[in-house]
Formats: C-alpha cells, structure tokens, sequence
C-alpha cells in the first residue's frame, strides 16, 4: 500500500485543470453495453475505478483501448452477461452494468455489491425501479439474477429513505432507453452525473427529457447506435483542491470545471471567509487569506452540498476560528476520518449523523491511514496545513478517485511525496 509524505505550512498558489468526472465516467463506460461497436469517450480520468470497470466490461465482451485521455470501448461479444465477486467486491459502482445488460441482452447476474467504508449501501431501489419496468429478480447465492425478454415502460417512484439514488436512477433510466412505451421515473437523482449520462444517452438516440429534474420521462427505442462522447468536469476533485487552496491561505485559478456544478460549494467557501471569483463559465479564482470562519451545514443531495466533499470540509473546520457543525444526511455513517482528524490535532465530537468541529490554531503533523477515498483527500488537506511531516498511508484509496492528485499539488507548491510500497518478503 503506498503512502504519502507530506510537509505542511506551504501555500498553494498557481493554476490548475481538473479532471474528467470519475462519478460520470463510471456509467457513462456502462451505457455503452446498449449498443453493439465502438463508443469513444474523450477527457476520461486515468483512475484505479475507471481500470476496474474496464476489467469488468472486457468480462462481458468489451475491449477497451486506450489513446491518451480518450477510450474507445468496442463491444465484440454479447454471451457473458456475469458480472463476478472479484470485479463488482472491488468497486460498488460496477452495479451501473445492471441495467444496461438487461435491456440489451435480456439478463444480467451481478454479484451484490454489498458494504463499504461509508455505510450501509443497498441497491433495494435500482431492483424495484427495474422490477417495475418488468423485470424478474431473483437474490440468492449472494448474486442479482435479473432477466426480462422485453422491458415495458412504467411510472416508477425512485425516492428512498435518505433520498434520491444516483446510480439508482442511472440504472434505471438506462434500462428505460431500450423499453417498450414511455417510462417516467420520478424522485430522481438530479446530480450533474445523471444528466451527463442522460445526455450520451440522447446522442445514442435514446428519448430523454427532464435531465437535473426529479421528474425524467423516457420515451423507449427499439435501438441505440454508439457515439462519441466527452466526460464533464469532476466537481468534486474540483471542490477537494479548492477547499485544499482554502486551507492553505492561497490563491489559484481553476481551469476546466462547470461553476454551475459548484454552486453549494462556492457557497460554503464563501461563508467560510473565501474569496471565489468566477472569471468565465469554466474558470475560476480561489483566494484566501484569513483564518477560516467556522459554519454550521449538512450534506444533501443535489444541489445541496455534496457528501462526496463532507470529509474534506471537515478538514477545513478543524482549522476554522470557532466550532462548526456538520451533518450527512446521505451517508449518515460516514464518519471513518474522524478519528484520523484526531490524530492530527482536530477536536471533533461525533453524534449520530453529526460531527462537532471546534476549530485549533494549528493541526499537528502525524501518521494516519486513509480509510476511503474522500477520507483521504481530506487527510491530505489537513496535512497541507498541519505543522511538520504527515504520513497517510493507504493512498490506494485516493489512486480510485483522483487523477495525479499529488502531481497537481505539487505544481501548486505543496510537498507530497509518494512512497511506493515494496511487496512484503515472505520467510522461507
Ligand atoms: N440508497 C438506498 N437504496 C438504494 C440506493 C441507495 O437506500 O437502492 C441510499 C444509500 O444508502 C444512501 C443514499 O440512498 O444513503 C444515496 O445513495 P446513492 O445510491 O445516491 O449512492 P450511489 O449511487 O451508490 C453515488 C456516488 C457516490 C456518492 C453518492 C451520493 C458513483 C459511482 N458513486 O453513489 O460517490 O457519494 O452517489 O452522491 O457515482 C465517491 O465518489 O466517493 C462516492 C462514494
């Protein structure tokens, strides 16, 4: 397991370029099983995830190839339709081939994805949502068997208890492409995911209306026709370095991101005391220069502030003047960094879906183990601005999710260093 070494006290100054979305690319790579040829995706982040899924697709008659950052995903064969342990265990959003397989292929078996390091995750709502659209499920053996020789179009409630599903609606609205009639899904997801999906989707041919709406309505074709396709910003590597440049008292200007995917965070950084100067569209400034200001707010789904970015904001009110609150309401169990913040020096009271910050003058340099991937992120920023050497360990987390994220801190100023694990010997 690698780790990473880093010196805190730098200020993070300059330019940066965000990536492709991981979170779009996942089932944007999983729509192409609707088609049969080659799908070309350009501006796809080289990430741990992306590999995964890739293995996964090639399981199921897909050859992926690589130039530069565009992939092209040639669907060659259509008899396996397994999706196993080993590939789905590795990476919950290997889920997202469910419904594509199903309405292509007319059956699809994929192992439940089962717990992870956040919380409770069950895919109850991706089930009913295809189950409505007429498929028959069947769990046993630990496996989704889902079979349907036509899927028909429905009205489908999506909500759940802690809200709308992303690769839920994802699933569904993919399955819906290639039903029979008219399907209207509503309480779904309105992420910028869901809508970058809906439109490769539409530039497939598929029938789509409502994107960024709880209400989506899908008119079903009898094919879709593969495309070219360009992966949108990621806006929650753009919100870890923003608040990372927060942290540091720094000043950089952004390339490459979608302010209007931003809009909470902006917020946040705002009421926090950070200057956020939006120069275009696709572009913007971060400068700060004072103790951070200590606010009280709560993860929600879209538009709300992402949980994706709730560790990393925790980072930032273990520095802030004062005590902050914080509560997720999507994943109410996704506490794990807390106490790895600890170890830094962070205060932080934890009770049920709320965490308690009160803000020190300086966290102090330690060992801490990342124990999910925006948990890392977050132990990165509070590393930036901890007095001395952190050591964070477990960055195999981080490689999932964020594409040369170190290289891009160091082109900031920061001191990251990687320490590449060396395989254990065994004794004789
Ligand atoms: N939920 C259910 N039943 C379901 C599905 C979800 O009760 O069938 C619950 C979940 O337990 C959770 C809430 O609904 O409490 C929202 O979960 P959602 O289904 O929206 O999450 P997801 O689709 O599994 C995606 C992202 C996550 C991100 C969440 C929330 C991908 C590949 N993953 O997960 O990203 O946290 O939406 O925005 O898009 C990450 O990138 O680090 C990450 C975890």
């Amino acid at each position: 397991m690698d780790s990473f070494v880093v010196q805190g006290g730098r200020q993070l100054t300059g330019e940066v370029s965000v990536s492709g979305s991981k979170n779009a690319a996942l089932p944007i790579m999983a729509a192409s099983l609707l088609s049969t040829g080659t799908t070309t995706l350009h501006r796809v982040p080289h990430l741990v995830d992306v590999n995964t899924l890739s293995r996964l697709l090639h399981e199921l008659g897909v050859r992926a190839t690589w130039c530069g950052q565009s992939l092209s995903l040639h669907v060659e064969r259509e008899e396996n339709n397994c999706a196993p342990y080993e590939h789905v265990s590795r990476m919950r959003a290997s889920i997202c081939v469910l419904g594509p397989l199903l309405a292509k292929r007319g059956n699809a078996v994929v192992v439940l994805p089962g717990g992870c390091n956040i919380g409770h995750r069950p895919i109850d709502l991706h089930l009913k949502g295809l189950s409505a659209l007429g498929a028959e499920i069947d769990v046993r053996h630990g496996y989704v068997f889902a079979k349907a020789e036509k899927l028909r179009g429905t009205q489908i409630y999506l909500g759940g208890p802690f809200g709308s599903t992303v690769t839920g609606t994802c699933n569904v609205m993919s399955a819906a492409t290639l039903a029979q009639g008219a399907t209207t899904i509503e309480s779904a997801a309105c992420e910028p995911e869901v809508v970058a999906l809906g439109e490769f989707l539409i530039s497939m041919g598929a029938k789509i209306g409502g994107l960024g709406t709880p209400k989506i309505e899908i008119e079903g074709v009898d094919e879709l026709t593969p495309t070219t396709w360009t992966i949108p910003p990621d806006r929650i590597e753009a919100a870890s370095l923003m608040m990372a440049v927060a942290a540091t008292r720094g000043r950089v200007t952004f390339a490459n991101l979608d302010i209007d995917h931003l809009t909470a965070v902006v917020d946040l950084l705002n009421q926090m005391g950070v200057n956020v100067v939006a120069r275009s569209q696709s572009e913007l400034i971060i400068d700060s220069t004072q103790r951070l200001r200590s606010v009280d707010v709560a993860s929600r789904p879209y538009p709300g502030l992402p949980t994706d970015i709730q560790a990393q904001v925790m980072a930032l009110m273990s520095i802030a003047s004062d005590t902050s609150t914080i509560r997720d309401f999507v994943f109410p169990d996704r506490f794990m960094h807390v106490a790895e913040l600890e170890r830094l020096g962070a205060r932080i009271r934890q009770n049920g879906d709320t965490a308690f910050v009160a803000g020190v003058p300086k966290l102090s340099g330690a060992h801490v183990t990342a124990t999910d991937l925006r948990a890392s992120a977050a132990l990165v920023i509070a590393g930036l601005v901890a007095e001395g050497e952190t050591i964070i360990h477990g960055i195999e987390h981080l490689d999932r999710g964020y594409e040369r994220f170190e290289y891009k801190l160091n082109q900031l100023g920061a001191s990251v260093q990687r320490v590449v694990s060396q395989p254990e010997k065994r004794a004789a």
